[in-house]
């Protein structure tokens, strides 16, 4: 005989594998249309929830407003039931809701946890028993637990619990790690395993059913904090290497060695050596972000996370070394820095993406700005640059022509569209510090 608990979890597997779960997702940004998308894709009625009306009305309308998803996507979307709205009340028909919110860093340096607190304060009332929420947004271990699980019980109108247990009456909760790597089209999304952990076993079972439909992989482990945690490794591991290579770089070019000749020569080591590159500094609402979530939790511990600290330190101080980089370059040419023309050639935060979040290009056009720089920017991706939680910047994209008349041509971002052999040969200087003109010899070219 079916016990009323086991008919539960199978109620719930039943409707992932008939397709008539309802799933929301709050959140239509860089992770969660994606994510729509994809259920969508599996023939799920999706419902994108976001507090921006603009992406609303442009979801509803079928059109995107992320350069990689093209319209045509979200009216196949639309197709399957997907739509979009800012009405939390539409929380209650949901099976499934995942939040894919931001997870910023203050003014101060410590994680912004407003984000995840106002969407969870604004679906706490919606909620209803056997309903699964999953947290996807990156954040220290011990928020599912301690933050979001404490607002959803103390929100919700029919005074329901997080559901540990089978037996328990209630709503269940766990927290599944985003791994997109914008740009990277090398890995299908559905072939990235999905990592997850719920607040209790139950919770982990459904999160896997959840995510079992659409990703190829599901990883369950034993709790939220181990999954939090899992991401922040993944993260801290790039940030830290990443740091290893900007220092190594650096000593590399006083003894006159190409890092990259070198990384690209260590990288045919079959096994223990993974390759990562130098370059002006981090970006990205990911790895200069994330590892001080831990940073931060750990004061809690009474323990300092080194590595991170220092490897925040190398990282943050590249865009100077670019700065001083281009001044050595223009010395050459007997020019100072002040009142040079300088074009800086992208400001996305890495190549081929429209994302420009933390992106070094805006630390060093201010940098150089400060100097008395006269700066102008190209990039494909961005008409305008104005203004952000850490920039003001309000300056419009530069056509790429007449290179001759600037002092400098910067590269910051290697998008693939550009032509490096021709930026070398019309500019005067070219400063490249994405080993973008590798291959190319000029004596125009400073290599940092
Ligand atoms: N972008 C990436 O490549 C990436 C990769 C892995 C993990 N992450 C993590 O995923 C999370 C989301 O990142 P993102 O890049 O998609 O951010 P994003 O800024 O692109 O999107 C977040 C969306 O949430 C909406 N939003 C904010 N508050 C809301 C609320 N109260 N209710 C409804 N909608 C609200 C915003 O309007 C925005 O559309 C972050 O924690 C980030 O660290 C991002």
């Amino acid at each position: 005989m079916v016990t009323a608990s086991e008919s539960r979890l199978a109620g719930f597997t039943h409707k992932i594998e008939s397709r008539e779960a309802r799933i929301g997702i709050v959140g239509m940004g860089y992770v969660g249309l994606p994510l729509a998308l994809l259920y969508s894709g599996q023939r799920f009625k999706v419902t994108g929830f976001d507090i921006e009306a603009r992406k609303v009305a442009t979801l509803n309308a079928g059109g995107s407003y992320i350069v990689r998803i093209l319209p045509g996507e979200i009216q196949q979307a639309q197709k399957a039931g997907f739509r979009a709205t800012s009405d939390y009340s539409e929380i209650a028909q949901m099976d499934a809701v995942i939040i894919c919110v931001p997870t910023p860093l203050d003014e101060y340096h410590e994680p912004d946890l407003s984000y995840i607190t106002e969407t969870v304060k604004s679906l706490a009332p919606w909620l209803h028993q056997d309903q699964l929420i999953v947290l996807e947004s990156t954040t220290y271990p011990g928020t599912t637990e301690e933050v979001v699980v404490p607002l959803l019980e103390a929100g919700n109108k029919h005074g329901l619990k997080a559901s540990r247990a089978l037996g328990e009456p209630g709503f269940f909760v766990a927290f599944s790690p985003e791994r997109e790597d914008p740009g990277n089209e090398s890995v299908a999304r559905h072939d990235i395993p999905k990592v997850m952990g719920g607040y209790g076993p139950v919770a982990t079972e459904l999160a896997a059913a959840l995510y079992g439909s659409i990703f190829h992989r599901v990883v369950p482990v034993s709790s939220p904090a181990v999954a939090e945690m899992t991401k922040l490794l993944e993260n801290i591991y790039r940030c830290v290497n990443i740091a290893l290579v900007n220092e190594l770089k650096q000593l590399c070019m006083k003894m006159g060695i190409d890092i990259h000749e070198v990384i690209d020569a260590a990288k045919t080591k079959p096994f223990g050596f993974q390759a990562f590159y130098p370059g002006p500094g981090l970006g990205g609402h990911c790895i200069p972000i994330d590892p001080f979530y831990l940073s931060w939790k750990a004061q809690q511990f009474d323990f300092q996370t080194r590595f991170i600290e220092l490897a925040g330190e190398i990282n943050t101080a590249m865009p100077y070394f670019v700065i001083e980089q281009t001044a050595n370059g223009l010395n050459e040419q007997r020019k100072p820095l002040k009142g040079s023309k300088v074009l800086v050639l992208g400001v996305a935060y890495k190549r081929d993406i429209d994302d420009l979040r933390e992106s070094p290009s805006l630390t060093i056009i201010e940098l150089l700005r400060e100097k008395g720089a006269l700066v102008s920017y190209n990039d494909p991706y961005f008409p305008t640059v104005g203004r952000g939680r850490h920039y003001r910047l309000d300056m419009t994209n530069t056509p790429l022509d007449n290179l001759g008349q600037y002092d400098a041509v910067l590269i910051v971002t290697d998008h693939s569209s550009y032509d490096y052999k021709a930026i070398v040969e019309q500019a005067q200087l070219v400063v490249d510090t994405r080993n973008a003109t590798k291959g190319i010899d000029s004596p125009k070219i400073v290599r940092c």
